[in-house]
């Protein structure tokens, strides 16, 4: 029940990390045509499960070090310098955009209360002086989310681009990035896509040309596989990338994308309403405090309970290989593996563990 937290890496992922292991025994200096045909099919793969081209994403180690470079892309000169984001982000976002006031950017953080995001506050804040709005699509810490074509619409008519981090939703809700006309959503693969050690950014196709990175590296040039530098970009995304990319990761993460593919979005999240639905009337039954919001539109994939001693429940549990994550809440977030008779052996075993 972890997956807002690290998913489960399917069975599957053995036979790739053997044969990873094989190609490293019998190394030949040509396995990297292969692996660049893996790491393409993963990008594409994740694609084309949030309805965007192929070659409009790029994959990299982490969701962190992505956002840094599209941060990169920008000139952060008055009027337009301005930042656009929540105090409900993952730590990562503040950590990075205030590194980039170095660069002029700056941060105006919209306040939530912890909880729920308060949509008109967000809008009422995005006006000439903004250059991006730079939100998630769920919260890491309530599982609140953001009405996104409300936002998008609202942000693009002030001239804003919109910078989403979906790394809480991709694999649980859908997303269609095209209908969206969103310009950036980031993500990654060890949550929610049952994958491991990849994250990736997606960049609206008509804005990738105009984008610069300055944080970059010889991947992202136009001629990198002939060794010498570069002087233009590679086309699409690519030009996102930064050096030598680490296959494994990208190869192990397919296997879980392609089960998760094979079932489809929209019938995970019917599965995963049910899931949370049933932990919410579980918990509104046993008298335990809900943080998340109940209402099905706004919940994300995961339910917070406030626990007393959440911290040591959440080990108790543990110890009964029943496993869910603590963040100031207890955060219980079930997968499309998960059944309802699980939920309620949770349920069960964290009424027992409060009960103690
Ligand atoms: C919303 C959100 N963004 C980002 C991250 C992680 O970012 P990174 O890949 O840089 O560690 C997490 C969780 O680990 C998250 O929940």
């Amino acid at each position: 029940m972890n997956n807002n937290s690290t998913g489960a890496v399917p069975q599957g992922a053995q036979r790739v990390l053997a044969d990873y292991w094989e190609t490293l025994r019998g190394w030949r200096d040509d396995v990297w045509q292969d692996w660049h045909v893996g790491l393409d099919r993963y990008a594409d793969s994740v694609a084309a499960l949030i309805g965007a081209p192929a070659g409009s994403l790029v994959t990299d180690a982490n969701l962190s070090t992505l956002l840094a470079r599209i941060a990169s892309c920008f000139d952060y000169r008055p009027p337009r310098d301005r930042v656009v984001t929540t105090d409900l982000e993952f730590p990562t976002v503040p950590f990075v955009w205030n590194a980039f006031g170095r660069y002029g950017a700056r941060a105006d953080v919209v306040a939530t209360g912890g909880v729920r995001f308060d949509q008109d506050a967000l809008e009422a804040r995005i006006d000439e002086r903004t250059l991006l709005v730079c939100v998630p699509h769920a919260s890491f810490a309530s599982g609140d989310t953001i009405d996104l074509p409300r936002l998008v619409a609202h942000a693009h008519d002030a001239g804003a681009l919109v910078v989403v981090d979906a790394f809480q939703t991709v694999g649980v809700l859908p997303l269609d990035v095209t209908a969206l006309g969103v310009d950036v959503v980031l993500g990654g693969a060890h949550k929610w896509l049952c994958g491991v050690g990849t994250a990736f950014c997606y960049v609206r196709p008509d804005l990738t040309p105009r984008l610069e990175p300055a944080a970059t590296g010889w991947q992202a040039g136009d001629v990198a596989l002939t060794f010498r530098p570069s002087t233009g970009w590679a086309a699409g995304a690519q030009r996102f990338a930064g050096g030598t990319p680490f296959p494994l990761t990208s190869l192990v993460s397919q296997v879980g994308l392609d089960l998760l593919a094979g079932v489809g979005v929209p019938a995970i999240r019917r599965h995963s309403l049910a899931c949370t639905g049933r932990i919410i009337e579980r918990a509104a039954a046993a008298g335990i405090a809900v943080v998340s919001p109940t209402e099905p539109h706004r919940r994300g994939g995961v339910v917070c309970l406030d626990v007393p001693d959440g911290e040591a429940v959440k080990r108790r549990l543990a110890a009964r290989d029943v496993i869910c994550s603590w963040r100031g809440w207890l955060r219980v977030g079930p997968h499309v593996y998960n059944t309802l008779e699980e939920v309620d052996v949770f349920m069960d075993a964290l009424e027992e563990e409060i009960r103690r």
